[in-house]
């Protein structure tokens, strides 16, 4: 590649609403880190940023986006609510604060951060969303850290969820989870999909494909995700990372290669259980 950036491809996650698979993670940057990463990546090409109440961050977010000069509508823009809204009513009040702290009228997507099942609330908070949607408030609803057993009283409930966000990377890569996905025609958003300190980053599987390729392990790992069909938000707010980062739709990694980093599968579950995690 000569030093441009090409544009990040998408996946459609409800009717004309298309996702670009690889987008900006930003916890846990607040203030004017959180700002000047947003509109520095945003600056490099991203077109999608992801953030949530909790990690209250969303005011900077919405700084970073001004700064950019960017139009709204050329943005995807994710956030995530607390489990004190589930309810209907709650749904649509965090819905009011989280797009009046961003500095925007609607959001592209909204996500149920956390099931709660102790609490018995995230169906009605679902039902909720596509209220939301319903009435042009929001593109797209979706969750994030659902279990099979929480996806299953949602789709009981009759609403079909179009997209989960959960921990997934090499070492995690959480089978069941993902066949049930895609069982479902649920897309997978990861997050963390660099892992945390991952060590997977210097394993062969991977160094071996990103000096064949001239790549770096990080861009190796992303690339997996894309060609998998995941959605991925790596944070950095780091310029050169943000860089290497969006730049993985100009390569392609075999089967064999993909095979490989599969194999580094621990069957590790993700780092908090969200039978009992929540905020
Ligand atoms: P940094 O933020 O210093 O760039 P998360 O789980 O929140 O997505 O964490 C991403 C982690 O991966 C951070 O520690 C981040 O470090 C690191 N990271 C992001 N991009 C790269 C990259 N291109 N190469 C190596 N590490 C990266």
């Amino acid at each position: 590649m000569s030093g441009t950036i090409e544009k990040t491809t998408t996946a459609e996650l409800a009717p004309g609403v298309h996702i670009p698979l690889l987008g900006l993670g930003t916890w846990p940057l607040t203030a004017e880190d959180a700002a000047a990463a947003v509109s520095q990546a945003i600056t490099i090409g991203y077109r999608h940023i992801d953030t949530a109440e909790n990690y209250r961050n969303e005011s900077a977010v919405g700084q970073g986006i001004l700064r950019s000069g960017i139009e709204r509508e050329e943005l995807f823009l994710t956030s995530k609510f607390n489990t004190q809204w589930h309810s209907r009513k709650g749904v649509r009040e965090a819905f009011a604060k989280a797009s009046k702290r961003l500095g925007t009228d609607y959001l592209d997507l909204f996500l149920v951060h956390w099931p709660n099942p102790a609490q018995g609330r995230f169906v009605q908070a679902c039902e909720g969303l596509q209220q939301l949607v319903d009435d042009g408030s929001i593109r797209a609803w979706g969750v994030s850290n659902f279990k099979p057993a929480h996806l299953r009283l949602v789709k009981e409930a009759g609403l079909d969820v179009p997209v989960n966000q959960v921990q997934v990377d090499p070492e995690h890569g959480q089978p069941e989870q993902l066949a049930f996905h895609r069982e479902h025609g649920i897309r997978t958003a990861a997050y963390s999909p660099l892992g945390r300190n991952g060590g997977f980053l210097g394993h062969p599987a991977v160094t071996g494909p990103a000096r064949e390729l001239g790549k770096t392990p990080a861009q190796i790992v992303l690339r997996w995700h894309v060609q998998h069909g995941h959605v991925a938000t790596p944070k950095s707010a780091n310029y050169e990372r943000q860089r290497e980062n969006l730049d993985v739709f100009s390569f392609v990694l075999t089967q064999g290669q993909l095979d490989a980093i599969d194999a580094l599968e621990t069957g590790a579950p993700p780092r908090l259980d969200s039978d009992t995690y929540f905020h």
